[in-house]
Order: C-alpha cells, then sequence, then structure tokens
C-alpha cells in the first residue's frame, strides 16, 4: 500500500520512533532525535550492514574515524572547492531553493511569483567550526559531510596494521553533517544523519567486475531485509549528474511516497581519493605488489548508503493496514532482525500470581533479546499497540499457565497463536528470530 509522509511521521512521533529535534523551542526543522523504539530500529539497520559488510566477510574490515579532520582532508577530496548546491533566492518571499530541485526554475514554490529568483550562488554544504580558543582561519575544520574520508585518510594505517592485501575493503559507519539547502521529507534529507560506507580497494583491471558484484549485493541486502524488491530499482547516473570524483555511479532507489529517491549511491571512485591524498600529504599512498614488484594506485568501489534514509524507508515499506473482523489494525511487518522489540510479554492481568511469572519470563529474554513487558490496558489494545510497533511476537501469561506451565504466543502477521511450554519460550523465539 502507499502511506503518506504524514502518517509515518506521525505513527513515528506517537509511538517514540522519531521527534522533531529541539521541539520545544519550536523544532530544528532539519534535525530528529530518535525515542527508544526508533534507536533499537536504526541500531538493527546499522547492525545488520555491518553484519552482511564486514562480519560474514573475510575481506573487509571496519573503523571508527573522527568527525573532525584537518582542513586539508577537505581540500584534498574537492570538498572544499566543489561540494556544493546552486542556491536561488525568490526576491518576493525570500525562501531558498536548491535550483536543481525545483520543478519548474522559473516559478517559486512558496509564493508562486515568477521570475523572482536570484541569480544562483554555489553554496558549499560543509558545516564550518573552529578548534581551539580563536575563531580564525587558521582553526577552521568542518564538520565531516561523509564518512569516506576518515577510510581513505587511514587507508595505509589499516592495511599495515591488518596486513591487508588487495582485494579488501574498509566500512564506516556514523554521522555526517550537511548543510543542506532544502532539508526535509522527514528524516530523508536532514542536515545531521548517519552514513553506512565501504570504501573497496582493488586492481584497476577488475574494478568492473567489483562494481558489479558490488550493486548487486547491496540490492540483495534490502530485499534480504524484507523490503519489496518492486519498491527498489537500480538507476545509472547520468553523464551530467556525476560527483567529480566518480566513474560511474549507479542509485539503490526506493519508491518513496513522493516518488523514486535515492537510499544509496555506489560509485567507481578510481584512484581519485588515494591519488589526491598522496598529491596533497606527500604521503605515497600507492600499493606495492610484492609478486610483480609493481607499485600502483588501487581503485575503489564505493557502497554509500544513508542509515537514518533507509531505517525512514524500511518503516514505510513495513507499513500496512488492514481490516479485522471490522477493525482497522496497524501493522509494522518488520522483518525480525530489524523489529525494535522481538517480543512483547503481556500478563492477561493484573493479578499477581500472572505478572510474576511475566516478569520472569522477560528477564529471562532480556538475556539476548529486546523484550517489553506491558502490563496496562485490555490484552486486545496491547497486542494492537505491539502490531503498530512491529513487535513479531507476543508472548501472553493468562490463567491456564498458572496450570499447564505454558504460555500462548501469537505471531504479528498471521495472529495464529500457538501454546509453548514457559521454558521454551526462549529457543521457540530464537529459531524463529533468526531464519
Ligand atoms: N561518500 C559518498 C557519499 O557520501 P552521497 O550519495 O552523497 O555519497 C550517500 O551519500 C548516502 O548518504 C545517500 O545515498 C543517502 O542515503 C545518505 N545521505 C546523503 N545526504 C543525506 C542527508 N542530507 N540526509 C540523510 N541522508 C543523506
Amino acid at each position: 500500500m502507499t502511506v503518506s509522509l504524514e502518517t509515518i511521521a506521525n505513527l513515528a512521533k506517537r509511538r517514540g520512533f522519531a521527534y522533531p529535534s529541539s521541539e520545544i523551542y519550536g523544532g530544528l526543522r532539519s534535525a530528529y532525535d530518535y525515542g527508544p523504539l526508533g534507536v533499537e530500529l536504526l541500531r538493527n539497520v546499522k547492525a545488520e550492514w555491518w553484519r552482511a559488510v564486514v562480519q560474514l566477510r573475510d575481506d573487509v574490515v571496519g573503523i571508527d574515524s573522527a568527525i573532525l579532520q584537518a582542513r586539508q582532508v577537505w581540500q584534498a577530496s574537492g570538498h572544499e572547492a566543489a561540494f556544493t548546491d546552486p542556491l536561488v533566492e525568490c526576491s518576493n518571499c525570500h525562501t531558498r531553493w536548491r535550483l536543481d530541485q525545483l520543478e519548474d526554475p522559473e516559478q517559486c514554490p512558496n509564493c508562486g511569483m515568477r521570475n523572482t529568483f536570484s541569480e544562483p550562488r554555489l553554496f558549499n554544504l560543509m558545516f564550518k567550526t573552529f578548534m581551539g580558543p580563536v575563531e580564525d582561519e587558521a582553526g577552521l575544520v568542518y564538520l565531516r559531510p561523509e564518512t569516506a574520508q576518515g577510510i581513505f585518510i587511514n587507508y595505509e594505517n589499516v592495511r599495515r596494521s591488518n596486513r591487508l592485501k588487495l582485494p579488501f575493503g574498509i566500512a564506516q559507519v556514523g554521522k555526517s553533517f550537511r548543510n543542506e539547502i532544502t532539508p526535509g521529507q522527514f528524516v530523508f534529507r536532514t542536515r545531521e544523519f548517519e552514513q553506512m560506507e565501504m570504501e573497496f580497494f582493488c586492481r584497476p583491471a577488475e574494478s568492473g567486475a567489483w562494481f558489479n558484484y558490488w550493486v548487486e549485493q547491496r540490492f540483495d541486502w534490502y530485499v534480504g531485509l524484507g523490503m519489496n524488491p518492486e519498491h527498489l530499482r537500480v538507476r545509472p547516473h547520468t553523464e551530467d549528474e556525476l560527483s567529480h570524483y566518480s566513474a560511474g555511479t549507479v542509485d539503490v532507489d526506493y519508491q518513496f511516497p513522493w516518488g523514486w529517491d535515492e537510499l544509496e549511491g555506489i560509485a567507481n571512485r578510481t584512484d581519485f581519493d588515494l591519488r589526491a591524498h598522496t598529491e596533497h600529504s606527500g604521503v605515497d599512498l600507492r600499493y606495492f605488489d610484492e609478486d610483480t614488484g609493481e607499485r600502483f594506485f588501487p581503485h575503489v568501489i564505493e557502497p554509500a548508503a544513508g542509515a537514518t534514509r533507509t531505517t525512514f524507508a524500511f518503516m514505510i515499506d513495513a507499513y500496512r493496514e488492514e481490516e479485522v473482523r471490522g477493525e482497522t489494525r496497524t501493522v509494522l511487518a518488520f522483518h525480525p532482525r530489524l523489529a525494535p522489540y522481538k517480543a512483547a510479554v503481556l500478563p492477561l492481568s493484573k493479578k499477581p500470581e500472572l505478572i510474576e511469572p511475566a516478569e520472569r519470563i522477560a528477564a529471562d529474554l532480556r538475556r539476548s533479546l529486546m523484550v517489553e513487558l506491558d502490563v496496562t490496558q485490555s490484552i486486545g489494545r496491547r497486542y494492537r499497540r505491539q502490531d503498530e510497533i512491529g513487535t513479531p511476537f507476543c508472548v501472553t501469561v493468562d490463567f491456564d499457565s498458572l496450570e499447564d506451565h505454558a504460555v500462548t504466543i501469537r505471531h504479528r502477521d498471521s495472529m495464529l497463536q500457538d501454546r509453548v511450554a514457559m521454558d521454551k519460550v526462549g529457543s521457540y523465539l530464537r529459531d524463529r528470530l533468526d531464519p
């Protein structure tokens, strides 16, 4: 089904996935705070990416570099000179727009006036700040606009310390900052966000094959975590869209409520970055091939995804509204590996003889799973709430449990129920959560 942006944003706020940042002061409009449910979902998305890209492979390692880096990094990478968007301002209502994102480049989307835009000005998207007590040019640093450069500047450290041989990848997940001209569409485009990037270093002649390989791997990752493949597409960049460093890029696009838009870019960065950092730093970042005695710059294939944007897409894709006995139930049908809570333990009543075993079951499950114990409201309402936050299993302790030492386990999607012995609940859930 097609769900609107407002529906997802409302659900996100009501159920504790994401709130506008600084809301009590009117909101920042370009940053979001992740609530108790959102932080779990986001962590699960990042963990699944790390599992697929680092943990399950023997040719990729991870790092966590600093957000603040030497200014020269961004001079070498080309960001200081070229990481810009064309900005226009409406002389009637004074709103500012990204020229390349306007449907009609002559009409202001806010006031509707025509031919009121200023000449486009190239606006650099990097946030500036100052290192140390003096706010002058010498102390100028940028908040990183991508995690990728933290990988390139550590390429030699990581290669050496881990005795890596081509081909190999270095992955990183973390915050990035861009002073976007028009943030919006909930967490799709924000000024503070998280990325999941990997730089895969290979021999130049093999870069084409690795490029195709990573496009396929990355597409499959989304589908493997339950995203509908019909809502995904692979779109090659046209010549005039290509970034300054790229010899070829494809985007993995998702069908958002407003149309197709980017989830991830997979770029062939050739030797642009290692060559640029060698020239600017004076440190030779060429690779020495012990077999052939050759020294050369490896080429780089980069799958670069947005963690916050992907989390949002998983929410949209999981959203369902179903008619059940004349009532609408809302379900976030997350893949179990992504679901914020894996199970909810629900004593049928607040009577101590039911609360006590429910607490024991919850405490036992919590050692390995995120579990919620919910004792308030009617059982029907509690089921609905768990459906709406995407909990795959509800474990209900009822009065029969006192006799048969078993509980009812309800499946979120089918709503079917199984009776399971109390001491088998953990294994029952784990078998179904990690298929
Ligand atoms: N190192 C290459 C790079 O950063 P990018 O296409 O600019 O490439 C990669 O960014 C991904 O980061 C995007 O596909 C998107 O998912 C995410 N991203 C970029 N800007 C974003 C923003 N302002 N808000 C949320 N996510 C963003």
